[in-house]
């Protein structure tokens, strides 16, 4: 089904109380808009309008990252009617439906916007709202309907009067799809005759039936998922039903959590089955997890792609690679790039940055590894470090297989040690060294005997 999703996000959020526009304030890990960009666009939008005004320049440079999303700036906001008439002249619109959502409605499904897509796009009404009923309606625009079970029209709060407030408590939850030709003819006829001397945009379903054009009602059963954010209250309330809605899915397909109130995945993360995610776990951005896993207590990944049987306590990883087997932490940090193969170990306050830890290789205790490619079967004693940074450039560190580094290593990049090589514990590597030899930098050792306890002596005596 073809259809254009216009999102109307130029509103300030005063209640907010905030020096960012309110569609860029985040739940879970990302902007409210860019959940509605989501639903629009995994509902099959071929065209996605954001109509951006308040903090636009804000607005525009985070969705400049979405590569499907056309910015419409409306100038001065006279309300969701002006709005949606600016998306159109400065857009046009396309064959098929045209769904135009609030930018502040994150939780609003793909499902439930192709559903009242759906009912226009079957030809049998000009246009459809998705309506609920809220246990407490205030503050909604109220949906009267006609005999017939279409829509008469859509009263705003600020416009009912008390019978009305009271009587009508299906509301308008801010999603609409219409007819492009029919919202593009008519939304000139939209005025501002109200309460507020706004445009309103539920003032089509009247207009389009005095021009003889149904409007039906799609009811959304759950009314969590149209609430909208207006204050930061609001805003956790909404992270909590999000956070909920995904640990209840993802423990139905199979995975474990000790403690999902602490327990928080992103809407594109993926956990595979029997894998047991520990409290104060967060799995963001395009995270997948295989089966079998323990993550956590406190584990973090950020865009990490992690394969089975792996276990990560108390690890931190942004943009890495982890393969089956791979076992790291506590306290360890996987940086952009690092790339953990099959079976290595990363330990305790271990860092890994745009690296390969070779197959089974092992970095466990108090270790800095960036810019190195190191092969399999390799051992990094502890407090060793790829010395990458010159001031100026990174330099790279090339570790063979089966390499055994001593402890307090300090490989001064670019350098490259060969397969089976040796290198001393305390060594500084300033040279490459050949396959199978032995690196070794060391003062030489001196032991004078008696040399203490004669000291101490002459300490007492109070001597020099
Ligand atoms: C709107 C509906 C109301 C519905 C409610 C659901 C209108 C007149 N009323 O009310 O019937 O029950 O949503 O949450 O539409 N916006 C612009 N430009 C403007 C004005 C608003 O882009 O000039 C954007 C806002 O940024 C926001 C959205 O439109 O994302 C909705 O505006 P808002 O002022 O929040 O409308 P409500 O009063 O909540
Ligand atoms: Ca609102």
């Amino acid at each position: 089904m073809p259809m254009t999703a216009i999102i109307l996000a130029a509103g300030e959020g005063t209640r907010m109380r905030s020096r960012h526009p309110k569609v860029l304030h985040k739940l879970l890990d990302r902007p409210l808009v860019s959940w509605v960009t989501r639903a629009a666009r995994m509902a099959g939008a071929e065209r996605i309008i954001v109509v951006v005004g308040y903090g636009a320049d804000e607005v525009r440079a985070h969705l400049s990252a979405e590569k499907d999303v056309e910015c419409v700036e409306q100038t001065e906001r006279l309300g969701t009617g002006h709005a949606a008439r600016v998306a159109i002249e400065a857009a046009g619109v396309n064959a098929g439906p045209v769904v135009i959502l609030n930018g502040d409605l994150p939780l609003i499904s793909p499902e439930t916007v192709r559903s009242f897509a759906e009912a226009v796009a079957d030809g049998s009404h000009a246009a459809a709202i998705l309506t609920m009923t809220p246990p407490d309606p205030f503050g909604y625009g109220r949906v009267e309907l006609a005999g017939d079970g279409t829509v008469a029209r859509i009263i705003e709060q600020k416009d009912c009067t008390d019978e009305q407030s009271a009587e009508l408590l299906e509301c308008n939850a801010g999603c609409y799809a219409f007819d492009g030709a029919l919202l593009a003819g008519y939304i000139g006829e939209i005025g501002n005759d109200n309460a507020q001397h706004e445009y309103y945009l539920p003032d089509m379903v009247e207009i389009l039936r005095d021009h003889g054009h149904a409007t039906t009602i799609v009811h959304c059963e759950d009314h969590r998922e149209a609430l909208g954010v207006n204050s930061r209250i609001q805003l956790a309330e909404l992270t909590a039903i999000a956070r909920d809605r995904i640990n209840e899915a993802l423990m139905a397909e199979g995975v474990t959590m000790m403690d999902p109130a602490t327990t928080w995945v992103g809407p594109d993360v993926t956990v595979g089955r029997d894998t047991v995610l520990g409290p104060m776990t967060m799995l963001w951005g395009k995270t997948s997890v295989g089966e079998e896993c323990v993550l956590g207590p406190n584990t973090r990944l950020t865009n990490c792609t992690v394969a089975d049987n792996v276990t990560l306590e108390e690890t931190v990883g942004v943009d890495v690679t982890i393969e089956a087997g791979v076992t790291c932490g506590p306290r360890a940090y996987l940086r952009g790039g690092a790339h953990v193969l099959e079976g290595a170990h990363v330990g305790t306050h271990v860092e890994i940055k745009n690296s390969t830890i070779g197959r089974g290789s092992k970095v466990p205790h108090l270790s800095y590894i960036g810019d190195c490619t190191m092969g399999a079967g390799v051992n990094i004693g502890g407090g060793s470090i790829t010395c990458n940074y010159d001031g100026v450039h990174k330099n790279r560190t090339t570790i063979g297989d089966n390499v055994f580094i001593g402890s307090d290593t300090m490989m001064v990049a670019p350098v490259s040690i060969g397969d089976g090589a040796l290198v001393g514990a305390s060594s500084c590597v300033t040279r490459d060294v050949p396959a199978d030899a032995l690196y070794l930098e060391r003062a030489e050792q001196r032991i004078v005997e008696g040399y203490a306890a004669r000291r101490l002596e002459r300490l007492k005596k109070g001597e020099a």
